[in-house]
């Protein structure tokens, strides 16, 4: 098939655009490498350097290829940013999205699968809860509020104009290719730090010095494994949460870093960070129609084998 990758050059639209090759797809990669690194894209894919909020670039891009399948990976994806500014944050997440939208219908696209985001979209979840996809959304971000919207502008182009669409909600995705110097991605950042033998923070949930935020960690396989499943038509259900159920707090995850590396780290204890929901554990149904998740163990043993094969070159 012919696919569209957009964020293809970022952390999990390569890993996505890796997997679409190998199984002998024909890929392009609209990116605009505003976070992403040209470095990620794969070989064999076409790279366009470009920025969804152009009209102009993306119907070139879509009339040039006629691309069958589009996987939309691009976005303004920090939570901080969105709060600083949110106009910036609405541009590129819900007006770049609808450009794209918009070529799909034009092009008769089969089928666009959209990342949007478990870890914020249900805001705060309660404790011994999982948040389930039939849960009412409630977002608290402007970075929340765009992926929400598009998912509900997904709806409406599938009933106005008959565009088949799946929506993934991940959660808090973590595995090689990682940004460190993002604001997100715990895992990058800590992996950095512990193999440097720097000190890594923890910031508050409540109270400092407690065990830091709750949070799903799910590895970037397992996010792949969704957008294949969901381009070939193997999920039946929209919006589905790509997740473990698995409820971590940062300092376990600082124990299990500890125990992978062999090396301890230097706990700082932070503050609170406003904007941070404070729990957000998904459900990923029973059974998951997406099969199990890489048990978090394994997932950070192959995030660490690549931060370190990364800082030996
Ligand atoms: N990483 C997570 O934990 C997580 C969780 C939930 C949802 N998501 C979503 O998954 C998708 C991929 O996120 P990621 O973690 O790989 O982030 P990333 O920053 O590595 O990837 C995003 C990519 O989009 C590109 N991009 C940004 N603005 C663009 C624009 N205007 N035009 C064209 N390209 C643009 C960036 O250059 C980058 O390559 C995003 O939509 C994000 O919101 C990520």
């Amino acid at each position: 098939m012919r696919i569209v990758v957009t964020g293809g050059a970022g952390f999990i639209g390569s890993h996505v655009a890796d997997a679409l090759i190998a199984a002998g797809h024909h890929v392009l990669v609209l990116d605009d490498l505003s976070t992403g690194r040209r470095s990620n894209v794969p070989e064999q894919a076409t790279f366009v350097q470009g920025d969804i909020r152009a009209a102009a670039t993306v119907a070139r891009v879509f009339s040039d290829f006629k691309p069958e399948v589009v996987t939309h990976q691009a976005a303004q994806t920090s939570v901080s940013v969105s709060t600083r500014e949110p106009l910036r944050d609405a541009e590129i997440n819900i007006l770049g999205s609808l450009n794209v939208l918009q070529e799909c219908v034009k092009q008769k696209v089969q089928k666009v699968v959209f990342a949007s985001t478990g870890g914020a979209i249900y805001g705060d979840v309660p404790d011994g809860q999982r948040a389930r996809e039939d849960w009412l959304p409630n977002p608290l971000s402007p970075y929340a509020c765009s992926k929400f919207s598009v998912e509900k502008y997904l709806h409406a182009y599938n009933k106005e104009h008959g565009l088949p669409s799946t929506v993934l909600r991940y959660a808090n995705v973590y595995g090689p290719r990682q940004d460190p110097h993002g604001e997100a991605g715990v895992v990058a950042i800590f992996a950095e730090r512990i193999l440097r033998g720097e000190p890594i923070q923890i910031n508050a949930r409540k109270e400092v010095g407690d065990d830091g935020c709750v949070r799903d960690y799910v590895y970037v396989g397992d996010v792949v494994r969704a957008n294949l499943m969901a381009i070939l038509g193997k999920l039946a259900q929209s919006p589905v949460n790509v997740c473990t159920g698995e409820a971590t707090t940062t300092l376990h995850l600082a124990r299990m870093m500890e125990r992978v590396t062999g090396k301890q780290a230097i706990i700082n204890h932070g503050a609170r960070r406003e904007g941070d929901v404070e729990r957000s554990v998904l459900d990923p149904g029973s059974p998951s129609p997406l099969g199990a998740a890489t048990a978090l163990a394994s997932g950070i043993e192959q995030t660490i084998a690549w931060f370190k094969t990364r800082a030996h070159a």
